[in-house]
């Protein structure tokens, strides 16, 4: 085993390699892999993994010898404290698991259809990525929460522009200091949860007092608060705000990123245009989108929004030949795995074919947008359905083009910025 440090890019004492980093963080991560190999350290506390085996042992043993990235604001002193809330989110996430499964969201297309027309009804030229964060926000709302949603998503937009100045550094910030920004995450954060434990209370009541022995669940909440073993209100809470977190920024930049391979890909988008529009236009659901669905796993190869994942050692553990002390953070990029030329044949281009039938499949573990193992991402068969399903719509309605294109930018999600289009009626 060894015990010593893995090799890395040359560091500050003070800054380690922050200032580089924060210049081009794709770049700097890419080189440092070339140069280091396979596990580097990027700093003292937090090495980089490359390997896709490594990556998905690392996964896989999230929540047992690993913990997720938890808070943005977390750092070693809440190490005491993410054993009991996994084990919480881990409760209500086996319940919500039903709700979330392939069978039960197709309940949503109805909804999601009319979130759709209403967003785009008589748009003409817009910027495409808080519309879509607007749609996705909305739809996920919906499906947590139903009749209860009104002012959520709202609240959600706020906590998610919170968060954007902490992912735009990567200065780690203590919970406790009193920065503006710290505060004003926390307190967005509290308003959010404290009109989550209202929605709770009430929904319990509406329950309880109905006749509800057959009661089918309605949404989300539903599932939680009528499963047995019991959910707390606390955990129905907390995990609530995690899917409405997690559903909101992630599939709306997975979204906008399709829209930006459609402008471009000319030649494709012409052979999904002859999938979509032999479909019945109100019902493409119930066939099959071969194309669509390819074009949409190809768009999340080159652009996976969660770029960079990160877990934290529980304790002392190791991790293939390495020896890791507790606390240390071990990361790694689903982009740079995705664009790896050792196991993507023309890692760079746009290729839907490698996705249709009777093309090999992609080397074992290479291929994470929605990460693996025990937190792999909860959402991945609703966020499938609406990204496939938007991108049908889009094409039976629209004619789609680029006003100015994306640019790629990484912070704490891969997101295509400034990317405004224009929407022309078919
Ligand atoms: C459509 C595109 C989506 C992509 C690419 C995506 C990607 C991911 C990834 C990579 C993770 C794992 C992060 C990690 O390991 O630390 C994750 C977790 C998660 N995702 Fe998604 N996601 C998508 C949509 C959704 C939707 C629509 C929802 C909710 C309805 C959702 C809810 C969640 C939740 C709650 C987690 C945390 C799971 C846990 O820690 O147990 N995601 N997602």
């Amino acid at each position: 085993m060894r015990t010593e440090r893995p090799p890395g890019p040359r560091s500050s004492w003070l800054l380690g390699n922050t200032l580089e980093y924060d210049r081009d963080r794709v770049g700097f991560l890419r080189q440092a892999h070339a140069e280091h190999g396979d596990v580097f350290s990027y700093d003292r506390r937090t090495i980089f993994l490359g390997d896709p085996d490594l990556i998905h042992d690392l996964l896989a043993r999230t929540n047992t010898d690993f913990d997720g990235d938890g808070s943005p604001f977390s750092d070693e002193r809440d190490l005491a404290g993410a054993e009991t809330s996994a084990d919480r989110w881990m409760g209500a996430r086996r319940v919500g698991w039903h709700r979330l499964s392939r069978s039960a969201v197709g309940g949503h297309v109805d909804r999601l259809r009319d979130l759709f027309s209403a967003r785009f009804a008589g748009s003409d030229e817009l910027e495409l990525l808080p519309a879509m964060e607007q749609l996705l926000g909305g739809a996920t709302a919906d499906f947590c929460l139903g009749h209860s949603a009104a002012g959520v998503p709202e609240l959600v937009a706020a906590n998610t522009a919170a968060l954007v100045p902490v992912g735009g550094t990567s200065y780690r910030l203590p919970s406790w200091l009193p920065t503006r920004r710290t505060r004003t995450f926390v307190d967005l954060r509290t308003e959010l949860m404290d009109r989550l434990g209202e929605v709770v209370r009430t929904r319990h009541d509406e329950l309880t007092t109905a006749a509800s022995a057959e009661h089918q669940p309605r949404d989300l909440l539903d599932q939680l608060l009528g499963a047995a073993p019991e959910v707390s209100h606390e955990g129905a809470q907390r995990f609530v705000r995690g899917v409405l977190m997690a559903g909101y920024g992630v599939p709306a930049a997975a979204m906008t990123w399709i829209v930006a391979a459609l402008i471009e890909q000319t030649e494709l988008t012409a052979r999904l245009r002859d999938e979509v529009d032999a479909l019945d236009r109100d019902r493409p659901e119930t066939a099959d989108l071969a194309l669509t669905t390819a074009f949409v796993r190809e768009t999340l190869r080159r652009h996976p929004p969660t770029w960079l994942i990160g877990r934290h050692a529980r304790h002392d553990t190791t991790l293939g030949s390495w020896q890791l002390k507790a606390g240390t953070e071990v990361v790694f990029s689903p982009y740079l795995l995705h664009r790896d030329e050792r196991y993507w044949s023309d890692p760079q281009d746009f290729v839907i074919d490698r996705w249709l039938a009777g093309a090999p499949a992609p080397v074992r573990h290479t291929y994470i947008p929605f990460g693996a193992g025990p937190r792999v991402c909860v959402g991945a068969q609703l966020g499938m359905l609406q990204l496939t399903l938007i991108t049908c719509w889009l094409l039976q309605r629209f004619d789609l083009t680029a006003v100015t294109p994306p640019r790629e930018h990484f912070a704490g999600l891969l997101v295509p910025a400034d990317f405004r289009v224009r929407l022309a009626t078919r």
